[in-house]
């Protein structure tokens, strides 16, 4: 991974000696740096060069072995207009319609969560429990797959895996389906639109989800790009922020075999709701995983033998 600062930290001694066309790499990424640095965007430097190897058809890494190139004139354009959306708000992943988790790349469009890193912790805790399972193959649900990253890393990773992915939005069905063909693992995942576990058919050896953890008052704090872009309908849960959690634990039982394993992603201080939730529903070896933020982020519980 390329770090924030080396490029886009250099500070030109003339930033444009002969016009616009003639502008280097090294000369915009700097400047697209210090305009997004201006509009307190949390990762200026990233976004810049995302969206400058975006605009010329190239990798990040690109960008260090070349600053000295200079833009074509429809690069040039090109990144400029990337460069105004981003100022907009509007997030790089949308921008560049792809996001990386798990060292892949998914395609993400708006009407998807951009997957965040936090929920590797989640896809690592299942891979571990999913180790316990034994030779069989080993039957996974998840409830709210969006863009289809849990999924789709699980069915990678795991040979022996059958995996069911549902999700109430069919835009964000079809766009997990088409990320899972794009990983050539389409047909390990069984791909189904609707609510909750309405759809869902037989029982599981683990059930996962990263659900709307939002409550209603949360969401007017939450960054604009976020509140302003990405779909509420994934985000926001009801007033509390667990309603989901409830659901999943109170309706999951029904859909795990005895000692499968519920899997849930939570947000900052719902540690201790969601955890009572589960031992109201009689879940027992009740773990919880932090981030690397140290942030609590995944639940887990076992239903009972
Ligand atoms: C927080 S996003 C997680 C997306 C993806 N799994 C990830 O981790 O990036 C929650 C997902 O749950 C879906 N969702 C919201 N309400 C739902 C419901 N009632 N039934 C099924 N899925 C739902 C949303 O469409 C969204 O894709």
């Amino acid at each position: 991974m390329v770090e924030e600062s080396a490029l886009t930290n250099w500070k030109p001694v003339i930033l444009i000696a002969d016009g616009n066309h003639t502008m280097k790499i090294r000369q915009l990424l700097w400047k697209a740096r210090s305009d997004f640095n201006d509009l307190k965007f949390p990762t200026p430097g990233l976004d810049a060069e995302i969206l400058l190897a975006f605009s010329i058809g190239r990798e990040r890494d690109f960008l260090y072995a070349h600053p000295g190139r200079k833009l074509s004139d429809n690069e040039l354009k090109r990144f400029c207009t990337l460069s105004e959306r981003r100022k907009k708000g509007e997030p790089v992943a949308y921008i560049t319609r792809k996001k990386e988790f798990w060292s892949r790349d998914f395609e993400v469009t708006p009407d998807v969560l951009i997957p965040r890193p936090d929920t590797e912790i989640m896809v690592e805790e299942v891979l571990k429990l999913s180790g316990k399972a034994g030779k069989g193959g080993i039957r996974i649900l998840e409830i709210g797959t969006g863009s289809g990253v849990i999924s789709i890393t699980l069915a990678s990773e795991l040979e022996n895996a059958v995996i069911t992915a549902t999700d109430c939005s069919p835009k964000a069905i079809a766009v997990a389906a088409k990320n899972a063909v794009n990983h050539n693992i389409e047909g390990k995942i069984l791909f189904l639109s609707g609510d909750m576990f309405t759809p869902v058919e037989g029982k599981f050896d683990i059930i996962v989800s990263n659900p709307p953890y939002i409550s209603e008052n949360e969401f007017t704090l939450l960054a604009p790009e976020v509140r302003d872009y990405e779909p509420r309908h994934a985000l926001i849960a009801g007033p509390e922020g667990t309603e989901f959690h409830c659901k999943l634990a109170r309706d999951g039982k029904g859909f795990l075999e005895k000692n499968g394993w519920l899997v849930m992603e939570i947000g900052a201080g719902q540690r201790f709701s969601v955890c009572k939730i589960l031992q109201e529903n009689d879940y027992c070896d009740i773990n919880v995983r932090s981030d690397y933020s140290g942030i609590e982020r995944v639940v887990m519980a076992r239903k009972e033998g």
